[in-house]
């Protein structure tokens, strides 16, 4: 059982207490490695994607609070270019559940002003899927709340060597002289070049690792970890989590 910490439910307060996480300094962009659903699953003697149905009831409870609370950015990695090795059992389940997940939750979605994007490379999914996700997207476009961006079919090595690729074609065209290339730009042939970069990383299930997931753009985020699997995380493990980052002093190289 995840240990439970008080939360707020409504961003109008200033504080939580015992926590004291200060609603004024929260982190804008937090991006989360959603694992454990297949060992949660397992614990329990179910099939995998038993986890994973319970993992996108978390992904609703997490929205709604980021909502709430007021984040600006929440990116979840919910499927990575390397999770097609899977059985296809799963991969089908997996690619259902975020049309599952809008069928149910878009209303919300919409009430609450959250704008739904995507990064990854979108193109090679099912129909049904990006059918789901493409209305889900067209019908946020304009809210100006939180962003809910999922990592679908997202890996950022291809996204960086898709980036090198446009830059060299670019160069090769003569429009762009290499010594043009910097930082900057590099980060405008990411999927991600329109958000801001996250400040902060949660992992679930105890793994400490990035699995290929914006390996550029969290160069300088805080990481946090925990052992709980996604399954049994909830919204006060969530605001612990923002207390632990309001906690770090970020120096970004400096002193
Ligand atoms: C990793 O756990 C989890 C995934 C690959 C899928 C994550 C998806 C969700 C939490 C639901 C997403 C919901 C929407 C709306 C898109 P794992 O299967 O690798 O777990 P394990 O390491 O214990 O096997």
């Amino acid at each position: 059982m995840p240990i439970k910490f008080p939360f707020t439910k409504n961003k109008k307060h200033t504080s939580s207490q015992p926590l004291g996480l200060d609603f004024n300094h929260l982190p804008e962009h937090v991006a989360i490695i959603m694992d454990g659903n297949g060992r949660w699953a397992k614990n329990r003697g179910m099939p995998r994607i038993a986890g994973h149905k319970e993992g996108m009831s978390v992904v609703k409870k997490v929205v709604r609070h980021a909502s709430d609370i007021g984040v600006k950015v929440l990116t979840l990695y919910a499927f990575s270019t390397e999770n097609w090795k899977r059985p296809k059992n799963e991969v089908d389940f997996l690619m259902k559940l975020p049309v599952d997940f809008l069928n149910t939750y878009l209303p919300e979605l919409i009430e609450k002003n959250v704008q739904v994007q995507t990064i990854g490379d979108f193109g090679v999914l099912p129909q049904h899927t990006q059918k789901a996700v493409n209305e889900a997207i067209e019908r946020t476009k304009d809210n100006d709340g939180l962003i809910l961006n999922f990592a679908l079919n997202y890996g950022s090595r291809f996204e960086m060597v898709n980036a090198v690729k446009q830059i060299a074609l670019r160069v090769n065209q003569g429009e762009l002289n290499p010594e043009e290339i910097n930082e900057d730009l590099f980060s405008s042939e990411l999927y991600t070049k329109d958000l801001i970069e996250p400040d902060l990383l949660i992992r679930t299930s105890g793994e400490q690792r990035l699995s290929n997931f914006l390996l550029w753009q969290l160069a300088y985020a805080e990481f946090w970890f925990t052992e709980v699997y996604w399954p049994d995380f909830d919204e006060g493990l969530f605001e612990k989590a923002l207390y632990d980052y309001q906690n770090r002093k970020r120096r970004y190289g400096g002193v």
